[in-house]
């Protein structure tokens, strides 16, 4: 792509994929790449530990919903994050991004205490999230919500790069390039024009995802991101959380859907009434009687 007057956004990409041959997609996939994360260190390899939530306790009024919870998070890793529901993992999300503060305990990033620091700054550390609950911007386009997620990292004003302030138009360019990279690499760029509300559910979820990964994330926190979806779409978003952690990123998974969660995941932690109950590869979490018996009586899909 050239420069913002000679090439419309609507399309392009989209319409040059569809023409095609497997190496030339081969090639375009690896520059999709490349966009998706400029000058990265790509890391397949398990790591050392990026996360880590150490005795970590989290009270509402009278309620412990986190119980002096410690584990780690390496990286490289897809880690599942499994329990019935009101067990805590939406709120370990929320100890993790600076909504909550642990009462007692605490979360390091890199080996550094997140601490106080207020949520940008959590995101500009490198953690990212999506939600149980889809949020997006309903009346901006597909495109605008991961500019607008971009800008959480970077110093480009949303305002300069909507009103196409001359001064920002280089950085509005390739914070727009990326952004259309983005939406390709989860596969809706093909509806990059559309408002988000106007969008199918499983495009939500993806432009969620796309959104979150806009920020650059070291860590990618999803939040029950196959809730309400299809065989089809579970298996497709399977696909698409491997794709993301084969481009270097390490990924932390809330999911009620045992399959899938066994599926993907390298490792498992458990939670049950805020307190951890195991913590091990997806073999040794299926015969875990301690597990079993925390899911007993509740079915894999209506757990959600
Ligand atoms: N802001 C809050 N104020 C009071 N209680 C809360 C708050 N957020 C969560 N809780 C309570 O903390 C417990 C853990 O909730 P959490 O949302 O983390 O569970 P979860 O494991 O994500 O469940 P689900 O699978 O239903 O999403 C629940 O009992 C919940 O009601
Ligand atoms: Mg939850």
């Amino acid at each position: 792509m050239t420069n913002p007057e000679e090439e419309p956004l609507e399309g392009g990409i989209v319409a040059e994929v569809a023409h095609m041959t497997a190496e030339q997609r081969a090639e375009h996939d690896a520059e999709v790449a490349e966009a998706v994360a400029p000058g990265r260190e790509i890391q397949v390899e398990i790591g050392e530990t990026l996360l880590e939530l150490r005795d970590v306790t989290l009270k509402f009024g009278g309620l412990t919903a986190l119980d002096s919870v410690s584990f780690g998070i390496r990286r490289g890793e897809i880690l599942g994050l499994i329990g019935p529901n009101g067990a805590g993992k939406t709120t370990c999300f929320n100890a993790m991004t600076g909504v909550y503060r642990p009462t007692s305990g605490k979360v390091l990033l890199e080996g550094k205490p997140i601490g106080k620091a207020a949520r940008h700054k959590i995101t500009q550390r490198g953690i990212a999230r999506t939600f149980q609950n889809i949020r997006l911007f309903g009346e901006m386009t597909a495109l605008e919500n991961v500019v607008v997620g971009a800008d959480a990292r970077h110093k480009t004003s949303v305002l300069g790069a909507l009103m196409r302030l001359p001064r920002h138009q280089k950085e509005e360019w390739e914070a727009v390039e990326r952004a259309m990279a983005l939406l390709e690499f989860v596969g809706i760029a093909d509806r990059a024009a559309d408002k988000a509300k106007n969008l199918p559910y499983g495009y939500q979820r993806r432009l969620e995802i796309a959104r979150a990964l806009a920020t650059e994330p070291k860590l990618l926190c999803l939040d029950e991101p196959a809730a309400g979806f299809n065989p089809a779409e579970k298996e497709g978003l399977m696909e698409l959380i491997r794709k993301i952690r084969s481009d270097g990123y390490t990924v932390l998974l809330i999911e009620h859907d045992m399959r899938l969660v066994m599926g993907v995941t390298d490792r498992i932690v458990v939670l049950e009434f805020g307190k951890k109950i195991a913590d091990g590869v997806p073999a040794e979490i299926r015969e875990n009687p301690a597990v079993i018996a925390a899911y007993l009586g509740v079915g894999e899909d209506d757990a959600a």
